[in-house]
């Protein structure tokens, strides 16, 4: 489904990410996992087409989308939630939610009843409608910037680290909705620092350390690394 291959990024004369490759299967929920500084939301940033790659090429269903821009991956099937998490603060709730069925804004039938669906899975985000997205708490900041993803109708989901900064119970409620997704035959590409967390919901992980992969594997073998708190503690 997704196919990145020795992908490198650069920031100048740094080199962020060096070489890495990956790949998630069609309805599979794959982690990169890594500490500060891995290179996960450079990779991706370069997936989602808002950074050049330096070098290796990434494909989606086969099509390759090396050198796509951002509306071209999304229209490619591929949606992104960057971890800034930025919402329209003065537009609402449904306002920013329209935003991101921009592709199909021609499909407007359509798009109330991906609308309606959403309501559904984030009940809180119906109730706020029409209140200022800049008004609403951390936690439904998080849920509104996945639903506005969402109306891309992607395919694909890349989430750069959805549970920052927000309390336990609305990780909790994160992770479930993360869940409900995958079960729908979504493809989702999680990175995370909350390790625990996000292996729970794996079907397998890669570690990144210093811009490369480090270790990978599926959620279990993963999780019985005893050296990976050193891949996270040591960057
Ligand atoms: N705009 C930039 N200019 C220069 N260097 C950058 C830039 N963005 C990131 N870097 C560097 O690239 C490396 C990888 O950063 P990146 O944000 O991809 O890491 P990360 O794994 O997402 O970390 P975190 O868990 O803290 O979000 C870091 O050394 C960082 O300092
Ligand atoms: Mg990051």
């Amino acid at each position: 489904m997704l196919e990145i291959n020795d992908l490198s990024v650069s920031y100048g004369a740094i080199r962020a990410v060096r070489g890495v490759s990956f790949s998630v299967g069609k309805g599979e929920l794959v982690s990169l996992l890594g500490a500060n500084g891995a290179g996960k939301s450079s990779t991706i940033k370069c997936i989602a087409g808002a950074l050049k790659a330096a070098g290796g090429s990434i494909a989606l269903e086969g099509k390759d989308i090396t050198t796509a821009n951002p509306e071209q991956v999304i229209r490619a099937g591929l949606a992104t939630v960057p971890e800034t998490r930025d919402v329209f603060p003065d537009l609402t709730v449904a306002e920013n939610l329209m935003l991101g069925a921009y592709i199909h804004r021609r499909d407007q039938a359509g798009n109330r009843q991906n609308l309606e669906k959403l309501h559904t899975l984030f009940p809180r985000l119906a109730e706020r409608s029409n209140q200022p997205a800049g008004t609403l708490s951390g936690g439904e900041q998080q849920m509104l910037v996945i639903a506005r993803a969402l109306m891309a109708r992607p395919r694909v989901l890349l989430l750069d680290e959805p549970s920052l900064g927000l309390a336990p119970a609305i990780v909790e409620r994160i992770f479930e909705m993360i869940e409900t997704l995958k079960k729908s035959g979504l493809t989702i590409l999680l990175v995370e620092q909350n390790v625990n967390q996000a292996l729970s919901v794996a079907d397998r992980a890669y570690v990144m350390r210093l811009g490369a992969i480090a270790t990978s594997g599926t959620a279990e073998e993963i999780r019985a690394t005893s050296d990976l708190s050193a891949h996270y503690l040591g960057g």
